[in-house]
């Protein structure tokens, strides 16, 4: 626990922290951040127009629906940047699993139900850093694009 000032002249307020991967220590809600799945919903992903035959807007309920129970979130976020390899999907390690040496793990063609299926699963485990990646969802890990970063919305 690390205490932090909350204003002039305020009583510190206990706020938990934790050692962080890299030296850095993570504060308060970020100590706590749960395993989060970001699916990407750009201009490729998630449309039926690029991708038809599968049902996107299912595939995005399903996901949401299994991380209340799963322990996980579900975010979207605009184009991540390797269309060709839509849908990308980024498996984010939790404040726990980013200690364990576990790190976003970039996946692409995230389609069918299958790869659904193992997506939710492995995020229910622990997710990066905590459980182990089913060995049919590692092939399709991909490469994240030089410099990419995940805004989640
Ligand atoms: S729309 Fe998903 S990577 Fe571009």
């Amino acid at each position: 626990m690390a205490d932090r000032p909350t204003g002039r002249g305020a009583e510190r307020v206990a706020v938990p922290s934790q050692r962080a991967a890299g030296g850095r220590t993570a504060i308060g809600a970020a100590a706590r951040r749960p395993c989060t799945v970001v699916v990407c919903r750009g201009c490729c992903c998630g449309v039926a127009r690029k991708h038809p035959g599968f049902d996107h807007a299912w595939q995005l309920e399903r996901l949401r629906a299994a991380a209340s129970d799963g322990g996980f979130e579900v975010r979207t976020t605009d184009c991540l940047g390797p269309c060709d390899r839509a849908n990308v999907v980024v498996v984010q390690p939790s404040a726990d699993g980013r200690r364990a040496g576990g790190r976003a793990t970039w996946v692409g063609f995230a389609m069918d139900d299958d790869c659904t299926q193992e997506i939710l699963a492995w995020a229910a485990a622990g997710g990066p850093g905590l459980a182990a990646p089913p060995a049919t969802l590692e092939l399709q890990f991909i490469s994240p694009p030089r410099g990419g970063r995940v805004r989640r919305r």
